[in-house]
């Protein structure tokens, strides 16, 4: 028997992914879940904080730190729209990975860039900066409520995380931001589903919305869609269940179009 299971193990197949789940052999993304809730309540209790975690600050920073090529959108909208002093929310901004990314390249010191993660991240990233090991304009905050009015909301590898709808979440934000920046968007012909990202030790149930559905929820916003840009190099399949076909990747750069949008500080949404 034992030497059964050490086969599948060393087998590239859906059925030794499925064996390696909870292990610390598991693959990027495994099993497949109707809803969050389903797929955190697959994990082990000791794996249930996710991402709200100091522990996983370090994972990946220095590779986050650095520009990929689905960056260069993101920068491109960037640069044109906040010529001006501006105020950037950089939702689920981890270390402050983005600004790090980009202030190489591009002289950001007219922009207020605040940080918005869960409280184990910018717990770590607050001592980072207070150690001198992450740049001093950085502002991080782990409550909304405390966020200040951004005119650019950038929301890059954060959606399929969140716990609701991006119309919940700006329904949240002091002021209708007038741009929204949305970068690595998974997303799948067919119906959404949830499967369980390992990051580092730790587990987390990952939202691959359809694309039907987004697109449509993305048009009852407001906003027009200027931009939209597809990601060929992060789309992958779940090893578990790769009949479930491939998930795609997305960017989209939003901007509010109705009239007196601008005027909308005392009436949000
Ligand atoms: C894959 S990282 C993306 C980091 C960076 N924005 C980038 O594109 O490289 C996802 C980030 O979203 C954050 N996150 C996950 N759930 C969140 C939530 N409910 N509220 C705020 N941030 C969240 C994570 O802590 C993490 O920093």
């Amino acid at each position: 028997m034992r030497r059964v299971i050490k086969h599948l193990l060393q087998t590239p197949s859906a059925v030794s992914a499925r064996l390696r789940q909870n292990t610390s052999r598991a693959a990027r993304f495994s099993g497949v879940y109707p809803s969050r809730d389903a797929a955190l309540a697959s994990l082990p209790e000791s794996a249930r904080s996710g991402y709200d975690n100091a522990d996983i600050a370090d994972v990946s920073f220095e590779w986050m730190c650095q520009r990929a090529a689905w960056d260069y959108p993101l920068l491109y909208w960037l640069q044109n729209i906040a010529v001006e002093k501006v105020t950037v929310l950089d939702a689920g901004g981890h270390l402050g990975t983005k600004y790090i990314a980009f202030s190489d390249i591009w002289d950001m010191q007219h922009i207020h860039w605040t940080v918005y993660d869960t409280p184990g991240i910018i717990a770590a990233a607050k001592a980072r900066q207070a150690a001198g090991d992450l740049p001093e304009p950085i502002r991080f905050h782990d409550d909304l409520g405390e966020v200040p009015a951004c005119e650019i909301l950038l929301a890059s590898g954060l959606v399929q995380y969140l716990d609701q709808s991006l119309s919940t979440f700006l329904m949240q934000l002091k002021q209708r931001p007038k741009h929204i920046l949305l970068n690595k968007v998974p997303l799948r012909d067919g119906k959404d589903l949830f499967t369980v990202e390992r990051i580092g030790t730790a587990r987390v149930p990952y939202h691959i919305r359809s694309r039907q559905t987004w697109e449509a929820e993305l048009a009852n916003l407001g906003y027009e869609i200027v931009d939209r840009w597809e990601i060929a190099g992060l789309s992958h399949r779940i090893s578990t269940h790769p009949w479930q076909g491939q998930t795609d990747s997305a960017g989209y750069y939003l901007r509010w179009s109705e009239p007196g949008a601008a005027a909308h500080e005392s009436d949000p949404h």
